[in-house]
C-alpha cells in the first residue's frame, strides 16, 4: 500500500476520532501532511487528541458532535468548512458495539441505539458531506464499516444489521457520485486492537482466544493496520477505486 504524501493539505474530516480507529487515523493522516476536523461525542477525549496533534505540528481543530443529531452533523460540517474552506475527505467512524444476544433475546433499545449510530449516523454524515462536495467538484468518503457487514455474526444482530447497512449506502453513494468526482468506500475490519473490543473480552475472558483465533493469522488487527487502508482510500492513490467493502481481516473471508 503506497506510503507517499498523497494528503498534503489535503482536509480531512473524521467522526468517532477521539478514541481506537479514528484517532489512528488522525495521527496517520496527520503525518501526512492533513488539515484535519476532529469530531466525537466525548468532548474532553476529542480536545485531547487534538492537543496532542497540534504539539506535534498538526493543523487540527475539535468539534463535539453526536452523529445521530442531524442538525449537529450539519453543523459540524458548517465548521469544517468555515475553519478550512473545503472539505476534500470524510472519514465516517463513529460506531458503537452491543452486548452478545441470539435475536429471539435481542433487547430492542440496544437495536435501536446499534442503527441510530453506526447506520443513521453514517447517512447523516454523508448526507451534509455529499452536498459540500458535491459544490466543490471532488471529494472522498471512507466510511467504517465491518466484516460483520458482509456476513453475519451470532449474538451481534442488531451490529449486523447496521453495518450492512453501510455496506448498502456505501454502494449506493458510489453510484449516485461517481460522475460528480467523488468516491466512496468502506473497510471492513475484523476484530481490531480498540477499546470497543476490550469492552468486549471484559465480559468474558475466553473471548480474548476466540476473537485471536478467528483470523488465520490467528491474531486481532492493530488500529494503525485499518488506519492505512483508511489512509490509502481518501488518498488520490485510489482514484479509481469506488465503491468497494474492502475486507481487512487477515484473511478470514478467503476461508
Ligand atoms: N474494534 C473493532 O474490532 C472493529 C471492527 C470492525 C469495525 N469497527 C468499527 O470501527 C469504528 C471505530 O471503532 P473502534 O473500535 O475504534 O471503537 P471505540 O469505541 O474505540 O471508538 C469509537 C468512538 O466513537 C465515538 N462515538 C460513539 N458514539 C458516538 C456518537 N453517537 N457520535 C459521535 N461519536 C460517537 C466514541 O466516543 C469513540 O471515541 C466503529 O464504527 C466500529 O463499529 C471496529
Amino acid at each position: 500500500m503506497p506510503t507517499g504524501e498523497g494528503m498534503k493539505d489535503k482536509v480531512v474530516m473524521i467522526t468517532g476520532a477521539a478514541n481506537g480507529i479514528g484517532l489512528e487515523c488522525a495521527k496517520l493522516l496527520s503525518q501526512r501532511g492533513a488539515r484535519l476536523m476532529l469530531s466525537d461525542i466525548d468532548g474532553s477525549a476529542g480536545q485531547r487528541a487534538v492537543a496532542d496533534l497540534t504539539a506535534n505540528g498538526c493543523d487540527a481543530t475539535f468539534f463535539a458532535c453526536d452523529v445521530t443529531n442531524g442538525q449537529a452533523v450539519e453543523a459540524l460540517v458548517e465548521a469544517t468548512l468555515a475553519e478550512f474552506g473545503q472539505l476534500d475527505c470524510a472519514v465516517n467512524n463513529a460506531g458503537v458495539e452491543h452486548p452478545h444476544m441470539k435475536l429471539a433475546e435481542h433487547d430492542d433499545d440496544e437495536f435501536d441505539r446499534a442503527i441510530a449510530i453506526n447506520l443513521k449516523g453514517v447517512y447523516l454524515c454523508m448526507k451534509f458531506e455529499l452536498r459540500a462536495m458535491l459544490k466543490q467538484g471532488h471529494g472522498a468518503i471512507v466510511n467504517l464499516a465491518s466484516l460483520a457487514g458482509l456476513g453475519g455474526a451470532p449474538g451481534l444482530g442488531g451490529y449486523v444489521a447496521s453495518k450492512h447497512g453501510v455496506v448498502g449506502l456505501t454502494r449506493t453513494a458510489a453510484l449516485e457520485y461517481a460522475k460528480r468526482g467523488i468516491r466512496v468506500n468502506a473497510v471492513c475490519p475484523s476484530f481490531t486492537n480498540t477499546d470497543m473490543v476490550k469492552r468486549m473480552i471484559s465480559t468474558d475472558p475466553k473471548l480474548e482466544r476466540i476473537l485471536n483465533d478467528a483470523s488465520p493469522m490467528k491474531r486481532m488487527g492493530e488500529p494503525s493496520e485499518i488506519a492505512n487502508a483508511v489512509a490509502y482510500l481518501c488518498s488520490d492513490e485510489a482514484s479509481f477505486t469506488n465503491g468497494q467493502a474492502l475486507a481487512l481481516d487477515g484473511g478470514i473471508t478467503a476461508w
